[in-house]
């Protein structure tokens, strides 16, 4: 196994591993290790099923069952489909709209998620470059560049999360499928708070843990202050020079690492123009304590 830098402020290859077989305990905390430290991992020309995605996924931690969710592997449910195809009776293969703004997932959750792992399976491209590429920006860089006076401002502060924020950004967009969330959604999905800043467990460095999809309220500030440190903190973090691109080939395997970083399905390919995507989504319960929360 072979972990490759990508030079950027994110990113690296991860060359020489067949997802298909175990992965050894030496090569797993060395691929937490790189998690950490990268932010996003891929892994290319994977060729899985979906229980052996499962498998890979559960190494780093207990899975999350979308139980709102419709787009689940037969049988296996903690899989999870994204996609914009259609079946031949008309109904959507998958969830045709995940991810498309600058979010952290589950953040709304009181134990927050760790590690997406995805394997695209089909993946649009025009012109021979791909499309429907993931964007990422790195928290422990957004963190380390804000200025004494911010950190210290930030410094025993907590945010409030909120599901139906970015349910409500989406489904206001146009042609979305997404009905209004139910009372019985809502009240199965109420605010949380964190830290703003957080000891990232892997890389033991502060990271922002703050996002423009799901951050609400800065519980400590007026509401006045809050939204004026939120506005500043969502333009600082999503600045160029902390983004990184993955560019998405059949047969990847991508994983990241939500505490240190916010990413971006970018939506610029057509009805047409096929993705598929399996998902597994990985919790953090083996670095947060829910009991001692
Ligand atoms: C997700 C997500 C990004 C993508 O799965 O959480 O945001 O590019 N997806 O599909
Ligand atoms: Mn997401």
């Amino acid at each position: 196994m072979q972990i490759i830098q990508s030079g950027e402020i994110l990113g690296a290859r991860v060359e020489g591993l067949d997802l298909s077989q175990p992965v050894s305990p030496a090569e797993f905390v060395e691929l937490e290790q790189a998690l950490g430290r990268y932010g996003v991992l891929s892994y290319p020309k994977q060729v899985l099923t979906s229980l052996q995605l499962k498998q890979f996924a559960e190494r780093f931690g207990q899975l999350e069952i979308n139980v709102a969710n419709a787009y689940q592997e037969p049988g296996l449910p903690e899989v999870m489909i994204l996609s914009n195809k259609v079946g031949p009776d008309g109904k959507p293969l998958g969830l045709s709209d995940a991810g498309q703004d600058w979010h952290t997932d589950m953040s709304y959750s009181k134990m927050v998620a760790f590690t997406n792992i995805l394997y695209g399976l089909e993946i649009p491209h025009r012109n021979g470059e791909p499309l429907g590429n993931t964007e990422f920006v790195s928290m422990h860089a957004a963190y380390d560049d804000l200025s004494e006076a911010m950190k210290q401002r930030l410094e025993g502060k907590t945010i409030t999360h909120d599901f139906a924020k970015f349910w409500d950004m989406m489904r206001a967009k146009p042609g979305s499928a997404r009905g209004p969330l139910t009372p019985a959604q809502r009240a199965a999905k109420p605010p949380v708070s964190h830290p703003a800043v957080m000891v990232h467990p892997i890389t033991g460095k502060k990271v922002l843990y703050a996002n423009p999809g799901y951050s609400m309220r800065i519980n400590e500030l007026p509401e006045a202050e809050s939204d004026e440190v939120l506005a500043f903190l969502f333009t600082h973090q999503l600045q160029a020079k902390f983004q990184y691109k993955h560019r998405w080939q059949v047969g990847d395997v991508l994983m990241w690492d939500n505490l240190g970083t916010l990413h971006n399905a970018v939506p610029d390919y057509r009805p047409d123009e096929p993705r598929y995507i399996k998902r597994c989504q990985v919790m953090a319960t083996r670095y947060f304590d829910l009991a001692a929360a």
